[in-house]
């Protein structure tokens, strides 16, 4: 029994267990025989938080969280690319004013690691994108707040307090989405981010399957008047919903340029892969991309985002941020995001685990945690700071 617990407890804390969180896998995961933190502050990783969401969140929404499309293989690519490279580490550094202060279109933030755009934070935990954004305000951090949030922009941004980023689907109808831009720069957000990576819908099968074992009464809330219905969230309030939170299937370069035309945000495209794409991105006078797969949840059998980054960044030849997630889960993950080329890092999932857990204390932990990760992870390769992170900070995996 005391080796069944010990070979548990080493797989538990091997990195091939870390490397495997994805969806069906974690829906299927028998409970831990650890006991789960009680308190935010216990938690030792992101994992840790994860563990405790996974039993406060209703399933259906857990299935929301962590699917992927069709056989995940995305998702799984997202977290393998980061285990092909090793740290080459640099001794004898003078760390002690280690800073890992990162600046976006002129403004400084604690960190390079920012909240990525998650919709409908409120079923994952009651105060949703005001407590992620409360804990980004009270570690420095960007958010960026999704179209689906269950929470009107004005309130996030005045929770945040900063400077938000807001994330656009373009939706079937255009001048909606126009409308929505307008709105999201009234209140006071500084960029917005056009999601292109789901231009023809998708299959969530790991979602489909954890609805068929909620037994609660889903109707009860994503019927037309509920809280899960986007007509009755206070950003669409009196906006026609059909296909608002899709990105229009007729969506070219065009609209990035009327886009651009109509807003003094800054642009930024989220969900590019390639170098062409981005050097369209640059072409069409875009601020900023964004190299993602939607956390696996838009094309499957792509690549991982980290092996995306090279060619995107090799594209843009520094002209304009270029941005990553997917799969991050370690500080050290971030460091090689860097490494190759990443202005700056996302996660998705992880503070929602935080969120879902503990609420803003949460959120806060998911990033004390990641950043704190990561700080180790740059004085192990001797940088000062983030701009000193190069790719001779990284060693590919024999
Ligand atoms: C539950 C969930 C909801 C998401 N909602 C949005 C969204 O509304 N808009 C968007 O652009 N991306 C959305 N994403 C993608 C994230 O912005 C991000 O690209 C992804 O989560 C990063 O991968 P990670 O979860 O592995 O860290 C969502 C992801 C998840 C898991």
């Amino acid at each position: 029994m005391d080796d069944r617990r010990t070979f548990l407890r080493f797989l538990a804390a091997s990195p091939l267990y870390a490397g495997l969180p994805w969806a069906a896998a974690a829906l299927a995961q028998a409970p831990d025989s650890e006991p789960l933190v009680t308190r935010a502050q216990d938690a030792l990783d992101v994992f840790d938080l994860e563990k405790v969401a996974h039993k406060t969140i209703p399933v259906a929404h857990w299935g929301y969280l962590m699917t992927g499309v069709d056989g995940e293989e995305t998702l799984k690519a997202n977290r393998e690319a980061y285990a092909h490279w090793q740290l080459r580490t640099r001794r004898l550094v003078d760390l002690s004013k280690l800073d890992m202060g990162t600046e976006l279109f002129g403004v400084r933030y604690a960190s390079p690691i920012f909240l990525c755009p998650l919709g409908s934070q409120k079923a994952f935990q009651a105060e949703g994108e005001l407590a992620s954004a409360r804990a980004a305000k009270a570690r420095n951090t960007l958010q960026i707040l999704s179209s689906a949030t269950s929470t009107g922009v004005e309130d996030v941004v005045a929770a945040h307090g900063g400077p938000l980023w807001y994330q656009l689907y373009t939706s079937s109808d255009l001048n909606v989405a126009m409308k929505i831009v307008a709105r999201a720069e009234r209140a006071g957000c500084t960029a917005v981010a056009v999601t292109v990576d789901l231009p023809a819908g998708r299959n969530t099968e790991t979602l489909s399957r954890a609805m068929r074992a909620d037994t609660r009464q889903c109707a009860a809330c994503h019927g037309d008047a509920g809280p899960g219905a986007l007509s009755a969230r206070p950003m669409y309030q009196g906006i026609d919903t059909k296909g608002l939170l899709n990105t229009s299937p007729a969506l070219t370069w065009d609209f990035i340029k009327r886009l651009r035309d109509a807003t003094r945000m800054k642009v930024l495209v989220k969900g590019l892969e390639s170098g062409e794409d981005a050097a369209l991105a640059v072409k069409y006078g875009c601020d900023g991309v964004m190299v993602s797969n939607h956390g696996g949840r838009a094309t499957e059998t792509a690549r991982g985002t980290l092996e995306s980054l090279p060619e995107v960044v090799a594209a843009v030849k520094g002209r304009i941020p270029v941005l990553v997630d997917g799969g991050v889960r370690r500080g050290t993950d971030a460091l090689k995001a860097l490494a190759l080329g990443a202005t700056a890092v996302g996660i998705g999932r992880p503070y929602i685990w935080g969120l879902g857990a503990f609420g803003q204390a949460g959120v806060e932990r998911t990033l004390d945690v990641l950043n704190n990760e990561l700080r180790l992870a740059m004085g192990g390769v001797g940088a000062r700071t983030v701009k000193e992170i190069t790719p001779a900070a990284l060693i590919r995996r024999a």
